[in-house]
């Protein structure tokens, strides 16, 4: 099951991988500045970014710090985060072939660990979460940017039992759009998955995404019966769907809100 979701992973993002060199939510997303600004890197620093894609993160980090390891499962992903080095004159950005949940390097090598928007394609969350643990030095910091689903922290107004059936139909979305999507987490798992291995969450914030729908479901190659389905599927959704994913019209084009953590943790020292 592991195995063949991250064959689909590379299957998918190696088809589509040119489309996220030149996404905006991507590559200009306003979690990229926020996440620099609040985790104020050093010159010194090793970093190394998880799921690099085509490495928007790592270039972000790249003229902060000494060197950056722009890591991805996806050979094609890799060769797009390259020439975005390249194209920025980063020297210090180098890229490598990397499983989350099995990462090639030492312990203890890094200062900083990103991952940004690719959580949610690991089947292992626990599995990935102890291997940046063990990659960072004490004193390291992971700061994470993933899609979440609905819960109590992120919908309020809405209980228990609405908001689960809310969190597995948005999943459902996500899967029929990209079938190597695995399961976004909701922003009170997150705090729960790191703080159980003795993460230190020292920052917590949601950042809404407003998305338009026809690009979204086309950068990952739907055909027109799956954008049909997708459609309703997000304008009929039930009340605690419809209030997390705020679908609305905009000039005769359809949009809604993905939400995103961000969530910045120390390894204590
Ligand atoms: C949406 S893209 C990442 C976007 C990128 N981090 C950014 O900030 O622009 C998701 C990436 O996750 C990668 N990925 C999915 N599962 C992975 C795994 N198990 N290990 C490493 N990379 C993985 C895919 O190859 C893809 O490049």
């Amino acid at each position: 099951m592991d195995a063949m979701n991250k064959s689909l992973v590379e299957q998918q993002f190696g088809a589509h991988a040119a489309a996220y060199a030149t996404s905006t939510v991507h590559a200009k997303g306003a979690s990229l500045g926020r996440l620099v600004e609040l985790v104020r890197p050093q010159a010194s620093w090793q970093a190394l970014d998880i799921a690099t894609g085509a490495g928007h993160t790592a270039a972000a980090f790249a003229p902060h710090v000494a060197r950056v390891i722009a890591s991805d499962l996806t050979a094609e992903m890799l060769e797009e985060a390259g020439k975005l080095a390249t194209a920025k004159g980063y020297a210090n950005m180098e890229t490598a072939r990397a499983d989350a949940e099995a990462l090639p390097f030492e312990d203890a090598r890094f200062d900083l660990v990103t991952c940004r928007i690719a959580a949610h394609h690991f089947p292992d969350v626990p599995t990935f979460v102890a291997e940046v643990w063990r990659v960072l030095k004490a004193g390291g910091i992971f700061a994470l940017v993933d899609n979440i689903s609905p819960d109590a922290e992120s919908t309020p107004g809405f209980a228990g039992p609405a908001l689960r059936d809310a969190a597995v139909t948005y999943n459902a979305f996500e899967k029929i759009r990209d079938p190597s999507h695995g399961r976004c987490l909701g922003m009170a798992e997150w705090s729960e998955q790191l703080g159980d291995i003795g993460f230190e969450v020292t920052h917590k914030e949601r950042l809404p995404k407003d998305m338009e729908f026809e690009p979204w479901a086309t950068r990952m190659g739907c055909d027109a019966a799956t954008i049909t389905r997708l459609r309703s599927m997000l304008t009929d959704g039930t009340p605690a769907l419809q209030a997390f994913l705020r679908p609305r019209e905009e000039a005769g084009k359809l949009w809604f809100t993905l939400d995103e953590a961000i969530v910045i943790a120390r390894k204590p020292a």
